[in-house]
């Protein structure tokens, strides 16, 4: 399939459907970083309060860098999986110390930061800086693989890369941080899992394969490691 095709309707309905979200008002890589680190275990809805009172006690990375244990620990109480906000602590030492406090704007130099994945990597470089890299978590690989209709392991890493090497492709330059937010959103909020998916209100269901094929439950495939 040609997945050109999502990319127009995807945009068009994101600007009239995305949720308000804090770290959507202000996108500055600080606050993205934060609140991307915090989605990856946590909900939306429980995220909100958690990075408000982030934001306010330590705003910005000089703040966090400095953040006695303690108090990091009692910030992040509540979310668990406490290696994240260590990660995160010592992330933002190094950019004090190798980047004079400012993110670097290079999606490498950011995937090297303690705790930077592929994902968080894309997500601060497309969203805080508009370079066009993907940011592909289990939402996009549910949303691309029904579109696709693709029975391929999203548990494979070799999957994962084909998939991001793909959408790559597709990324609009003067959009990359929306494209991939209109992404997540979709998989958020109407490509969902558990045979709730929202078909009928799916800006991509014109060209779903999976919808097509009555199949949508039966992606993303999830075999082995
Ligand atoms: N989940 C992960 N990243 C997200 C984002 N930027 N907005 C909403 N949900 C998300």
């Amino acid at each position: 399939t040609s997945l050109e095709q999502i990319v127009m309707p995807l945009l068009s309905w994101y600007d009239g459907h995305a949720r308000v979200l804090p770290w959507r008002e202000n996108t500055a890589p600080y606050r993205v970083w934060v609140s991307e680190i915090m989605l990856q275990q946590t909900r939306v809805e429980a995220v909100k309060p958690f990075f408000e009172r982030f934001m306010k006690a330590l705003p910005d990375v000089s703040a966090l860098a400095a953040c006695p244990e303690d108090e990091l620990l009692k910030l992040w109480e509540g979310l668990g999986y406490y290696n994240r906000v260590r990660n995160m602590q010592k992330a933002a030492q190094v950019i004090m110390t190798e980047y004079s406090g400012e993110f670097p704007a290079d999606f490498e130099k950011l995937l090297a930061l303690p705790g930077i994945g592929s994902y968080t990597a894309g997500a601060i470089s497309s969203i805080a800086f508009g370079i066009p890299m993907p940011a592909v978590d289990g939402n996009v690989l549910r949303v691309i693989s029904r579109v696709k209709a693709s029975y391929e392991d999203v548990l494979k890493q070799s999957v994962k890369n084909a998939m991001e090497a793909e959408i790559r492709e597709l990324i609009p330059k003067e959009r990359a941080g929306d494209f991939n937010q209109a992404l997540i959103e979709i998989g958020a909020i109407v490509c969902v899992p558990n045979g709730k998916a929202k078909c009928e209100e799916c800006p991509l269901a014109f060209c779903c394969r999976a919808k097509a094929e009555g199949i949508v439950d039966e992606l993303p495939k999830k075999k082995a490691k």
